[in-house]
């Protein structure tokens, strides 16, 4: 079982269902997020963990943490979640994979499709890895590279980025759960 943990729209998130990925759970920490309308009406369990709810921070992954247990989840999956992972959630789940808009290292953080485009790089893309305790850090799993075309405005180049976000982290997604898979089963032979 996967948990989605996002915050905001939730395109990737509505992409990885739409792509066949129906044994997963939404977990959100903000009430007012789009992407709790998406999984409404393409009828996935959601649990909304409001962030701002908690008393403190330690609270709310504690919380976290207990909902990962009970729907014995195997693999995380980040799409646009905008809390940082905290480290006792790490060393429970070593393996969270996140989307991130650009071509890491380069344009860390939440702005990247605008920082490249405004820094005037010709060529940005997609990063699909693994994370770590650091921001927008972690092994990298797959980078697809989008060239900005001189006609390229903002919003251009941010549909064609979302455009191959939601056809590769399915797939990535995908693959990743049969790699698990397979090295859970040779744990057990
Ligand atoms: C995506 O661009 C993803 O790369 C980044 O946050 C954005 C989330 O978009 N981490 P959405 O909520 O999936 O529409």
């Amino acid at each position: 079982m996967i948990a989605v943990l996002a915050s905001g729209n939730g395109s990737n998130f509505e992409a990885i269902v739409r792509a066949g990925i129906t044994e997963l759970i939404l977990v959100c920490d903000n009430q007012d997020a789009f992407v709790i309308q998406r999984a409404k009406h393409l009828g996935i369990r959601t649990i909304v963990l409001n962030y701002h709810g908690f008393s403190s921070r330690q609270a709310y992954n504690q919380s976290l943490l207990k909902i990962l247990s009970e729907w014995n989840i195997t693999l995380i999956v980040l799409a646009g979640y905008m809390r940082i992972i905290d480290k006792s959630v790490l060393t429970k789940y070593p393996k969270i994979l996140n989307i991130h808009p650009s071509l890491l290292p380069s344009f860390k953080g939440n702005k990247a499709i605008a920082e490249a485009f405004a820094f005037g790089v010709k060529v940005t893309g997609v990063t699909i890895h693994f994370i770590d305790e650091y921001i927008d850090e972690g092994k990298i799993v797959f980078q697809k590279a989008i060239t900005i075309e001189p006609n390229d405005t903002l919003s251009s180049l941010e549909a064609k980025i979302h455009r191959v976000e939601h056809e590769y982290y399915p797939k990535i997604i995908k693959e990743v759960m049969e790699e698990l898979e397979h090295e859970s089963i040779s744990e057990c032979k």
